[in-house]
């Protein structure tokens, strides 16, 4: 008996020593090689690295404990402490950080910055802006304790309904791609990363997990893919992520062509693709297309752990994979060590978003110097959303802020008397609405509340209290859902109360002013004539309010200009007859049927007019475009534009520049001119001038030519037109290309797998 208690002392030590020696000897990420990690991977552990964790599958199967890290993250990845691997937390964005604020089990409080929205940022074109937003973004990232934020998105306005284009940021692939590589170069300052998204095509939300984008090969490589390959070659975003529809057939998440040939093969995109959350089918086509984690991704495991131990699957393709997983976790502040200190600084943040939110906005109409306020002192605000500014979209990219400022309370604290029983009538219909609101959330219900109908009686009273009157106009919306097409119009109420108010004021020689505060492009035509002037706020951020007050009373000259088109209708949108898709109550396949005719490149070139074109809008100053300079008039390998902008008026201001070619059309159909490139100058004094330089490679002249699969450019006469809007071009000068010159052969993959019958300015 004492023999047997011996020897089974002496196997528990043999064990045990030989258990802890495995362990000594395992090896350890940043330790050893990663080759070397992975090898030392069981299968099961290796199909956990795959995929994350989130959602409503926080659970570790292993412990059955909860295992959110930070409360609110979006998902995370798995940690492997037997090999030193640690996890990674996913958060989202764009418009900031988001996360509870009041994080489960801890007594602290964790509000995060809204900034502006994407929209409203691309509205500044002001690339160094972006960055220094972006700065901020990241080190709220860093000190709240996540290692990247699932951002920027950059899909392209193709159609004004899309729920999430306030997500994004234009319908031009130039400036979502400059804007977005700004971004990605700001928050990845932080040392935290970024997850540009939603690659590729996500340009409708009705249906989104199955919707089958049919798009040409030339439109894929001109609009859709070109913002996302500036990104990548600009600013190597650490994370890309996978979009949730199919393109051409296949699930984007599924397809090599996408992920491997295109995004690493061609862009030397060095980083980790993940999916979107629940993206895709088929695990195992999405391990083969090199789409590297699966988020949150749990309910797959089986499925491919099935597929690896029958073989169904090359363990070099998880491998491979798994290599790009951990490269990413080493990079992490969680695997560095990164003591976080939940303290960014948001005071000094909010007054980045606050003068972020100066340049985001565009004045649309200013009759007779109505701005900024000259004796002023006596506001009238009108509309629900004057109480209640909307900050951002709904959904993900919903920012927890601490306090949002309201029109009213913003004026109210730079010195303005705001009319009291104006003031108290919104009061009541805004508390007896959110009363009334059976959701949990109430922070939505005004928004998606039918404005309120005032009588006449009741909008003449405010008349002799007031020295102007302002409109705001709200509109808000969030993924998952298109807007409906009635969403575009004003209602009849939010018209009849444009129109009345606009007679009373009028009629007593006083002015007024609209204020839209929305998040994606609406009808202007049947109501613009009204007011005498039109501030487009856009969507924000939680400093919004001031900015817009700072506008108004003329603290801030207003220097943004729309990165998209405002149609006459929404029946002149080229996308307008294939939204969302077919068939229309329950859509399967989306045909991009305008090709590459997306926004101002479509109304140009079939001479659609606009209400507010590409490109366009005001200032309370002028400039003078003079003196454009081409280093040659014979293209070789680039050609340096140079020009002088004068600020002619009477306050300070800043100016967007923009350059569009002209490009010869002998063999490839063009639009009538494309955005290649734009500045925004520093604040100039009156008087005040500047020398802007542009410079065109040789992709710039270039098209995709389909048959050949490459960029070309055409031989012939090339007219730079450089403008402060698509239509007001103050300067042209023409450079020649001597020979046809094919730029760059690429793969001839991702054809669409049904025709698209696209249309064409060459069609009779
Ligand atoms: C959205 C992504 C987001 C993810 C995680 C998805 O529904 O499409 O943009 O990053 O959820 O919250």
């Amino acid at each position: 008996m004492k023999k047997n208690i011996l020897l089974n002392a002496f196997l528990f030590l043999v064990v045990t020593f030989t258990y802890s020696q495995n362990i000594k000897n395992e090896p350890k990420l940043g330790k050893d090689k990663i080759g070397d990690i992975i090898a030392a991977m069981t299968l099961e552990d290796k199909v956990y690295l795959l995929m994350g964790l989130g959602d409503a599958n926080w659970t570790n199967p292993a412990s059955g404990e909860k295992t959110v890290i930070i409360d609110g993250e979006a998902g995370r990845t798995w940690d492997i402490p037997r090999l030193g691997i640690t996890p990674a937390v996913l958060t989202d964005g764009p418009a900031g950080l988001r996360i509870n604020p009041h994080p489960e089990g801890l007594n602290i409080t964790r509000y995060c910055t809204a900034f502006p929205t994407a929209t409203a940022l691309a509205t500044s074109w002001n690339t160094e802006l972006v960055e220094n937003v972006g700065k901020a973004i990241g080190n709220e990232v860093l000190e709240y304790g996540s290692d990247v934020l699932l951002a920027p998105a950059i899909n392209i306005h193709r159609n004004p309904l899309c729920g999430r284009n306030f997500e994004y940021y234009s319908e031009d692939p130039i400036i979502a791609g400059k804007i977005g590589a700004a971004m990605v170069r700001g928050i990845q300052s932080n040392g935290v990363g970024t997850s540009l998204k939603h690659y590729a095509a996500n340009n409708i939300e009705t249906n989104r997990n199955s919707i089958n984008a049919v798009i040409s090969q030339r439109a894929l490589r001109e609009i859709y893919l070109r913002g996302f390959e500036i990104v990548v070659k600009e600013s190597q975003p650490w994370t890309v992520m996978s979009s949730y529809n199919r393109l051409n057939g296949f699930y984007t998440s599924e397809n090599y062509d996408l992920i491997t040939t295109i995004l690493r093969d061609e862009w030397k995109f060095e980083g980790m693709v993940m999916s979107d959350w629940w993206g895709g089918v088929d695990a195992v086509a999405q391990m083969n297309a090199g789409n590297d984690l699966l988020m949150p991704g749990c309910s797959q495991r089986e499925e491919l752990l099935k597929a690896l131990k029958n073989k169904m699957i090359n363990e070099a393709v998880i491998d491979r994979n798994l290599a790009r997983i951990l490269t990413f976790i080493l990079k992490t502040p969680r695997f560095k060590g990164y003591v976080f200190s939940d303290k960014p600084d948001l005071n000094g943040h909010a007054l980045i978003s606050r003068n972020a939110a100066g340049e985001g906005m565009v004045l649309l109409k200013n009759d007779k110097n109505t701005l900024p306020f000259q004796n002023i002192k006596r506001v009238a605000l009108f509309g629900k959303t004057s109480y209640r500014y909307i900050a951002g979209g709904t959904g993900s990219g919903e920012v927890n802020y601490e306090h949002a400022a309201t029109i009213n309370e913003s004026f109210e604290n730079s010195g303005f008397k705001v009319v009291k029983p104006l003031e108290d009538i919104y009061a009541y219909f805004i508390d007896t609405i959110t009363k009334a609101s059976k959701d949990d959330n109430k922070k939505f219900v005004v928004d998606f509340h039918p404005e309120l109908a005032l009588n006449k009686e009741q909008i003449i009273s405010q008349v002799k209290d007031a020295d102007i009157a302002i409109i705001t106009i709200g509109r808000n919306a969030g993924e998952g859902a298109d807007r409906p097409v009635s969403d575009f119009s004003l209602t009849d109420v939010e018209k009849q109360l444009i129109r009345e108010v606009s007679e009373a004021f009028h009629s007593a020689n006083k002015k007024v002013v609209v204020v839209l505060n929305i998040g994606g492009v609406i009808a202007t035509p049947d109501w613009r004539d009204f007011p005498d002037a039109i501030l487009l706020a856009w969507q924000n951020g939680q400093e919004g309010a001031n900015a817009i007050v700072d506008i108004l009373k003329g603290k801030v000259n207003p220097s943004g200009k729309l990165p998209m088109s405002f149609p006459m209708a929404y029946a002149d949108v080229p996308s307008a007859k294939y939204f969302p898709g077919e068939p229309p109550e329950n859509p399967v396949n989306a045909f991009y049927s305008e090709g590459i005719y997306v926004g101002y490149r479509y109304y140009e070139t079939f001479n659609i007019p606009t209400a507010y074109e590409f490109g366009y809008g005001l200032s309370y100053t002028q400039f003078e475009y003079s003196n454009i300079r081409l280093s040659s008039d014979v293209f070789e390998n680039e050609i340096v534009v140079k020009l002088d902008v004068k600020n002619t008026g009477k306050k300070e201001g800043k100016e967007v520049v923009q350059l569009y070619l002209h490009a010869p059309d002998a063999e490839i159909e063009k639009p009538i001119q494309e955005l290649k490139g734009f500045v925004k100058t520093r604040l100039l004094k009156p008087g005040e001038s500047q020398e802007v330089t542009f410079t065109l490679d040789a992709r710039a002249l270039a098209s995709f030519w389909t048959n050949i699969s490459s960029w070309v450019a055409e031989k012939g006469i090339y007219e730079v037109r450089l403008g402060a809007s698509s239509k007001d071009i103050r300067l042209k000068s023409n450079f020649t290309l001597p020979e046809t010159k094919v730029v760059e052969k690429v793969h001839s993959v991702l054809y669409p797998n049904r025709p698209v019958n696209e249309i064409s300015s060459q069609k009779p």
